[in-house]
């Protein structure tokens, strides 16, 4: 079967690694793609924005099975116009994508499901915004763009005069513009996991879980990023809180869905915080996380093409739960200097091949070729993988793998891990 894989990302590279290796895929057609993509796939030109190119393209190649790796397609609706011209589909459709789209569509529909969450209000001005603030909630706050801000659009204030220049940055940025609407939340407490799975819109298949690192800095400092590393599985989600957070959490959405006569079909990545009474809804992506698919991926022991297929025709409940390594996958983002405000290109980048020499998987992410060159075209540049038994294990594995790497200006942190490493040292 031919795929056509869509996207340019680290997690995009993770996806076409994993698919390379299937032995149903005769053909890996990738659009954009990236140099380390270009490994595994044929690189070509087709915009997802042009429905009717991608359409074109799949019909002209024979494409069984189109996989989308970002969220802006599917909140944009390709799904929707491929599953109508019949080309069976990676990823859920518009309506169904709102799960990511809309925060405000994700809170309502928790608050009508029971679903346990952070309390919540939807606020569409400035003025609206001001007196929720002053009426019901307590510091520290959480404010959010309602749309997609490529992870720009959270806010956690912790004083009236940072909700305030919050709020002043929120309505003026591309998530309001997006929708017209913001979200106020009660903040959670607690740790951070991701869970995974993969659902055709009635069974689920769980698919894996992952703690991400969003702060640029070690320690969990500095402003958000995209994540500048990540490690799976995520142990703070134990057996038992897992299956909790399916049963109360992400079965209850997808019945929802189903109700409301929009299914959704891919991967559903809940963001969780363990609280002390349990694990609670941060966020749904309708995607893949990046970094997180390159944890995931290399620890999933099957074939991706039957399950992604299976996936998208409706399927999923016919196969046999998926299976992963016991090993700790950790990932180590490479940035290019001034990430994430203002990341410098251009840099060289050498030593993937070494780095790989040590047993390292290395994605790329932000990466172009400039004649022989490869240089950085991204300010997360490339994520570097490494499994081991223990988590300290794999972050000494990582670490190692990454000093093999030499890009001027670019910069990485050694602490990916840390919470589940002092926890392994600890003992527990
Ligand atoms: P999001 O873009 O929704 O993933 O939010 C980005 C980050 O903000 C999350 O990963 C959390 O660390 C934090 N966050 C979002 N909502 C809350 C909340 N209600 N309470 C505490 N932290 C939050
Ligand atoms: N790493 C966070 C995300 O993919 O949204």
């Amino acid at each position: 079967m031919n795929v056509l894989l869509l996207g340019s990302g680290g997690r995009e590279h993770a996806l076409a690694w994993k698919l390379a290796r299937s032995p149903g895929l005769t053909r890996l057609y990738a659009a954009p793609g990236n140099p380390g993509i270009a490994g595994h796939a044929t690189l070509v030109r087709v915009d997802p924005a042009d429905h009717a190119a991608v359409i074109a393209f799949a019909r002209g190649h024979d494409i069984g099975l189109v996989v989308i790796g970002p969220e802006a397609p599917l909140v944009d609706g390709l799904a929707d116009s491929l599953r109508a011209a019949g080309v069976p589909v990676f990823g859920p459709d518009k309506a169904a994508a709102r799960l990511e789209g809309s925060k405000g569509f994700t809170k309502d529909l928790c608050a009508r499901a029971g679903i346990p969450t952070a309390g919540y209000l939807r606020v569409r001005s400035r003025a609206e915004a001001d007196a929720a603030l002053a009426a019901t909630f307590a510091l520290p706050v959480v404010l959010k763009a309602d749309g997609l801000a490529a992870g720009k659009g959270v806010t956690i204030a912790y004083s009236p005069a940072e909700a305030a220049d919050a709020l002043d940055a929120l309505f003026d940025g591309p998530g309001f513009e997006a929708t017209g609407e913001a979200v106020i939340e009660e903040f959670l407490d607690g740790e951070e996991a991701s869970l995974f799975v993969l659902t055709d819109g009635t069974a689920i298949m769980p698919f894996g879980s992952a703690q991400d690192h969003k702060r640029v800095g070690e320690g969990d400092i500095g402003p958000n990023t995209g994540g500048m590393g990540a490690y799976s599985p995520a142990r703070v989600l134990t057996p038992d809180l897992e299956a909790r957070a399916i049963a109360e959490i992400v079965e209850p959405t997808l019945a929802a869905m189903r109700e409301a006569g929009t299914p959704f079909s891919g991967v559903l990545y809940a963001g969780l915080m363990l609280t002390a009474t349990g694990p609670k809804l941060i966020e749904y992506n309708a995607r893949f996380g990046d970094p997180e698919a390159q944890v995931i991926l290399p620890r999933f022991d099957g074939d991706l093409l039957p399950v992604m297929l299976a996936t998208a025709e409706g399927r999923l409940g016919e196969l046999a739960p998926a299976r992963f390594v016991p090993d700790t996958a950790l990932t180590i983002v490479v940035a290019a200097h001034g990430y994430p405000a203002a990341p410098r290109t251009g840099g060289r980048i050498d030593g993937i091949r070494d780095a790989e020499a040590t047993g390292a998987l290395v994605f790329q992410a932000g990466t172009r070729r400039d004649g022989q060159t490869l240089v950085a075209s991204g300010g997360r540049v490339l994520a570097v993988t490494a499994l081991a038994p223990s988590v300290a294990g794999a972050q000494a594995a990582a670490n190692h793998a990454v000093d093999a790497i030499a890009l001027p200006g670019g910069f990485h942190r050694r602490d990916i891990g840390w919470r589940e490493v002092a926890r392994e040292r600890a003992g527990g």
